[in-house]
């Protein structure tokens, strides 16, 4: 799973002219440097940028999986289970922090980021999250139906919310002072460390990438240059 930086050249830094949407080959190589054991030094928003890719891996993963028990298949515990940890830990108690305790107050220091737009993405995280506690639920009660109607809310919730930030706070954030930008990374790092360990990376990633391919959508996790 683990792999060296391979062209990083080729990807642009954040603060260059980040493209809001990156392509397969750019996605790839963000993600190789992000799961090298430094991080490679990589900034704090193409290290969002990567999160955003797991998470969006995982969301295809759910997805496909509640279309199979639609089909009639049933509810696999273990494989909701690790849906919770990565929504749970990885998406709403390290990524979501990040973005909230860390990025938006530099924004807003910074005179970047309306009073408004602050409430909007608080908003759209705590529904996340609350989405989450009640997907638990109905895996704990076994309630398929449930979770089915959960995973298409969260869905149709998670994936605007995630473009908005990418279109909207990381580009702002292109527009930080460097110093502001390098305590970002440095800050970001070590809420990484204290909520998931010092292989989080690793560890969702792989769990990620379990989940995509259990599914039947390991495409969703791009690991193939040119795919
Ligand atoms: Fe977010
Ligand atoms: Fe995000």
């Amino acid at each position: 799973m683990r792999a060296g930086p391979v062209g990083v050249d080729a990807v642009p830094m954040c603060g260059d002219a980040v493209p809001t949407r990156m392509n397969a080959d750019q996605r790839h190589t963000l993600f190789l440097r992000w799961l090298a054991p430094d991080g490679a030094g990589l900034d704090a928003i193409d290290a969002l940028r990567v999160e955003h890719h797991v998470m969006t891996a995982v969301l295809a993963a759910m997805e496909a999986e509640a279309e199979r028990m639609l089909g009639g298949a049933s509810l696999r515990p273990d494989f909701w289970r690790n849906v919770i940890d990565c929504n749970g830990n990885f998406v709403h108690r390290c990524h979501r922090t990040k973005e909230e305790s860390l990025l938006v107050p530099a924004l807003v220091a910074n005179g970047i980021l309306a009073e408004r737009q602050v409430q909007a993405v608080h908003r759209e995280h705590v529904a996340g999250g609350e989405l989450t506690q009640s997907l638990c639920e109905g895996i704990g009660e076994a309630d398929w139906e449930k979770v089915l109607r959960l995973v298409a809310i969260y869905a149709h919730l998670m994936r605007p919310h995630m473009q908005r930030e990418e279109e909207g706070l990381f580009a702002l954030a292109a527009t930080l002072p460097m110093p502001v930008r390098e305590r970002l990374r440095a800050d970001c790092v070590a809420v990484e460390q204290q909520v998931l360990g010092a292989d989080g990376r690793a560890r969702f990633a792989a769990m990620a990438r379990g989940l995509a391919e259990q599914a039947g959508v390991a495409h969703a996790l791009t690991l193939t240059p040119g795919a």
